[in-house]
């Protein structure tokens, strides 16, 4: 039933940003979850992991050249990062902008822990991906097995004498999770999980999902560091 109020237009492109983080969120949560299934193959012999990441980089092949595929993911995967960034600050300066005079008192309010946890959650992820990039996938700081043996990488990057390299990846694979138990939850919201039962069950989804993720990709590097796999 039209009740011929309008929506004030902020309003609405404030929405469509919310629309754009929870969206570009979901293929990055997409891709989070296809990495560390694919991480576990280590468990089943450095010669399976290798094999699936052959197979990344030969997907469409002979139809396509080899790692065409794979380059059109990284570029949807740039895409939905820079989307979620961009968007993330243009809301975050509306609602300092919403608010010009600061709080004397902060007030311990969960909205403004959360917003505070996911910049600085963001910030050690995105620079944790740079290392990660230049460690596992590009062999800068760790030339291990070249191209065709990412496993080598992985297993030489984990041992006991590189311990701190295990703990900043402990670090940030936690901050992945806390980041990604209040995003699925916002994306919930946002979603449209508005009444009591929609938010429980929004909440609980929210926490298993990040749970079983941060799991599962701390399973490898505490795997290799035990020397359970070699
Ligand atoms: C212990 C946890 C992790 C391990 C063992 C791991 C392992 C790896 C390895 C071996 C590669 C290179 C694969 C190849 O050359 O085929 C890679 C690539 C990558 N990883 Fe991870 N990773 C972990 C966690 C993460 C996390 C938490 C993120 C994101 C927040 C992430 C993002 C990426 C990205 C963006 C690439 C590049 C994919 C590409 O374009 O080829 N990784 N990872």
């Amino acid at each position: 039933m039209a009740t011929g109020r309008r929506t004030p237009k902020g309003v609405r492109s404030s929405v469509a940003l919310k629309i754009i983080m929870a969206v570009s969120g979901i293929v990055l949560v997409g891709f989070l979850y296809a990495h560390m299934i694919g991480n576990l193959k280590i468990f089943f012999g450095a010669e399976s992991f290798d094999h699936y990441a052959h197979w990344l980089r030969t997907i469409g092949v002979p139809a396509l050249p080899n790692k065409v595929a794979l380059w059109l993911m990284r570029i949807g995967l740039i895409v939905a990062v820079v989307a979620h960034i961009v968007a993330a600050a243009i809301l975050a300066r509306r609602a300092r902008k919403a608010r010009p005079v600061r709080y004397a008192h902060r007030p311990k309010v969960q909205g403004s822990y959360a917003a505070r946890t996911m910049r600085w959650g963001g910030v050690i992820i995105v620079l944790f991906v740079i290392w990660h990039l230049l460690d596992l996938t590009a062999g800068v700081v760790n030339p291990a097995g070249g191209d065709s043996e990412p496993s080598a990488r992985v297993i030489d990057g984990f041992q006991p004498d590189r311990w701190w390299v295990t703990i900043f990846y402990v670090l940030a694979i936690v901050a992945v999770g806390f980041h990604l138990r209040h995003g699925l939850w916002s994306a919930f919201r946002t979603l449209g999980q508005q009444t009591a039962r929609g938010q429980i069950i929004g909440r609980t989804v929210a926490l298993v999902l990040s749970l079983v993720l941060v799991v599962g990709y701390l399973s490898v590097p505490f795997a290799v560091t035990l020397g359970l796999v070699d």
